[in-house]
């Protein structure tokens, strides 16, 4: 059964992250006190405090962290307690080595940075649960501790694991799953380049092989485990949570690579917190897989913030920038400009944030994070930032009852792990994807059409059912090189009840285990496009970019090509434009009875193509009558109980103005109808009853 995984606030709230082990006792009690002023009501502290309290093993003491929060009770700020799991104390692995995680070649990674432990090592997890019991004892039922982050960003830094423990868990899971060689030598396709196992003592994760990479199957297969492995880890912490902390929230925070942060949330945690940075977007990073996103900036990180809102509909905010970013070594970021701090914490807002704690008090004095600013820079000086944040403060207040609202979208942008992570790899599959996804996601963006991240999941403990996809009037799933006959039903019966269904490029050639099975292309997708690829090539080297001809109209159609037979039941939208295939058919579509429709595209997603695609099913601009906006700015809503909320977030550094046609009104009570303009960076907040 499917839970509904929601942060629960009647009001939007904002948080910092804290580090009273980081600064001298005297300036706690100042500390809180402005924050207060500022209208932060919650402090996340002892992430990576671990040692703080026990200096050697089995010896404990809290009186630091007992008089953090005897003061923080006493001056009215809650508590947001961290389990310290992120960042093993020295004296750990230095008396038990096979905590570290390792390389391929067996080489471990030491202490100076921070995630550098496995989930598999038995005293790892031993020590792990010792340290989280002692905490969750001395501080379950503490006034100022209202909920728990378990570790911080599992995953994060690393998420492959080589340890000692990690080949010897990785084997046990392959021995449940397969029970015999024969099963897994069939399911890696062992028969290919000669390597069948024998025996099961020659079985481990991937080790270092020619040219990095090994059997692509068994890759596919330590993905898998790898999640598996993580969710083991954060499921113990989160079992010792809710046994002592009655009545407090347990989550963890940020969302990252081999890990199945859905299963993860649904079995352990009441909420997932999603740590958002979109400075990445003026940084020394900038560009790093941002392909058709590139010109969206600091909006394309609305992406990001969809797969925390998959998750948890009413997520939290962990982590928001609140300053230049960037380690001594990496990620160098500028001074967000006047406004960017407000517009970012708004867009988090807008795509369904409730709680905001920003990272961090105060810029850190030591370390590799001298240069990751938090809201004071080291002077502790009154700065233009706090300034800032008087002000989201104030905005706040007055939008407070937008929280448990939902983001509303009629457009879903499909997606699933177990593709994600055969993408990582398969040079046909991922760039393909990621570069369709963020052509999708502009196009939605530009014209003001809201999209969700909607994950296919067949799991053990949930696989999507049709009810969930109702909802949604159009979706697009991008390139599912791996598609199950499971999910391809339930994606049938979607069209069947009169949704309407892209697929691109590519679909359907792949099993659960990434290998190609002997049937015609696309698959089980087949039958509900009534489609057959006939032939296929990649196009991403091509110049320039071959086009598809939709009517008089021209859309580039990058990366991959299929070339379309449809059968009897299915109709060509669009052809090829030019090449050895100009002419032959490029997207087709099947009509249901009920309206539904499912579309092929033979190609990439295009920026073009997909602004075409949200006009030819109807779903593009839903808000046109409510108002007309430039494309700079975003439109989102929220609504709940009668009411929405609509936020206008403008992205530039010049002033946009709106005009708004329909009966929203300011967060003052008057009418907002007319020509309505955003400063630079500027955000403007409505409502409406109904
Ligand atoms: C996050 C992390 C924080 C801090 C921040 C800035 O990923 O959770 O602890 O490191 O990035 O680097």
């Amino acid at each position: 059964m499917l839970h509904d995984k929601s942060i629960k606030l009647d009001q939007l709230t904002l948080g910092v992250c804290y580090y009273p082990e980081h600064w001298k006792e005297e300036l706690w009690a100042d500390d809180l006190k402005r924050m207060l002023e500022h209208g932060i009501t919650v402090a996340r502290v002892f992430e990576f405090a671990w040692t703080v309290v026990e200096k050697e093993e089995g010896v404990f003491d809290f009186a630091l962290f007992d008089r953090f929060l005897d003061l923080a009770h006493r001056m009215k700020m809650q508590v947001i307690m961290c389990t310290p799991t992120a960042t093993p104390p020295v004296w750990l692995t230095h008396k038990y080595p096979e905590a570290l995680n390792a390389t391929k070649e067996g080489d471990l990674y030491y202490h100076g940075h921070r995630r550098h432990y496995n989930y598999n090592s038995r005293e790892y997890n031993r020590l792990s649960a010792r340290i989280v019991t002692k905490l969750a004892e001395r501080y379950g039922d503490h006034p100022a501790v209202i909920g728990w982050q378990i570790d911080n960003e599992i995953n994060c830094e690393i998420a492959e694991f080589y340890s000692e423990a990690d080949h010897a868990a990785f084997r046990d899971w392959l021995k449940k799953r397969f029970g015999t060689l024969d099963k897994l030598n069939e399911a890696i396709g062992a028969a290919f380049w000669n390597q069948t196992y024998t025996d099961w003592a020659q079985v481990s994760l991937e080790k270092k092989t020619l040219h990095g990479h090994g059997n692509p199957h068994l890759a596919l297969l330590e993905k898998r485990f790898t999640s598996h492995s993580a969710r083991a880890f954060v499921k113990m912490q989160a079992d010792i949570l809710h046994k002592h902390v009655k009545g407090r929230f347990v989550t963890t925070n940020g969302i990252f690579g081999h890990l199945d942060n859905h299963e993860m949330t649904q079995e352990g945690l009441d909420f997932l917190t999603y740590d958002s940075y979109p400075n990445f977007a003026y940084g020394q990073e900038a560009g790093i897989n941002a392909g058709d996103t590139g010109s969206l900036k600091d909006r394309a990180w609305g992406l990001s913030l969809s797969r925390a809102r998959s998750i948890s509909p009413n997520f939290g905010v962990m982590e928001q920038q609140s300053g230049p970013g960037g380690w001594d070594y990496r990620m160098l970021m500028p001074m967000p400009k006047p406004g960017q701090m407000q517009l970012w914490t708004m867009q988090s807002v807008a795509h369904g944030a409730d709680f905001i704690s920003y990272f961090r008090w105060r810029t850190c004095w030591v370390g590799t994070e001298i240069y990751w600013h938090g809201l004071n820079d080291y002077s502790n000086r009154p700065n233009r930032r706090l300034e800032e944040l008087k002000g989201i403060s104030a905005l706040f207040e007055a939008a407070g009852a937008a929280a448990g609202g939902r983001y509303e979208a009629r457009v879903g942008i499909l997606t699933d792990y177990l593709n994600e992570w055969d993408g990582e790899r398969d040079l046909w599959h991922g760039p393909l994807d990621a570069q369709s996804r963020q052509a999708i996601f502009r196009a939605a963006q530009l014209s003001h059409t809201p999209v969700d991240l909607v994950y296919l999941r067949e799991t053990a403990s949930h696989q999507t059912t049709v009810e969930e996809l109702a909802p949604y009037s159009a979706l697009f799933y991008p390139h599912p090189t791996i598609l199950t006959q499971r999910t391809a039903q339930v994606l049938k019966d979607y069209v069947a009840q009169g949704g309407k269904l892209v697929f691109g490029a590519r679909t359907g050639y792949k099993d659960e285990y990434g290998r190609c099975p002997m049937v015609p292309m696309p698959g089980f997708a087949a039958d509900i496009c009534d489609v057959e690829v006939v032939e296929y090539t990649l196009a991403r080297f091509d110049e320039p970019v071959l086009n598809i001809r939709m009517g008089d109209q021209l859309a580039p159609a990058p990366d991959a090509h299929d070339v379309l037979q449809p059968g009897s039941t299915a109709r060509v939208l669009a052809q090829f434009d030019s090449g050895w295939y100009g002419g032959r058919p490029a997207l087709t579509r099947k009509d249901y009875e009920g309206g539904g429709v499912a579309y092929y595209l033979g190609s990439g997603f295009s920026f073009e193509m997909a602004d075409l695609l949200l006009k030819e099913m109807g779903v593009r601009s839903p808000y046109a009558q409510e108002l007309t906006c430039p494309q700079e700015v975003e439109v989102a809503v929220r609504r709940k109980d009668g009411e929405a909320f609509l936020f206008l977030l403008n992205y530039t550094e010049q002033a946009q103005a709106c005009d708004i046609h329909g009966d929203w009104r300011l967060l003052d009570g008057s009418s907002a109808k007319g020509s309505q303009s955003l400063p630079p960076f500027g955000v403007l907040v409505l409502r409406k009853e109904g």
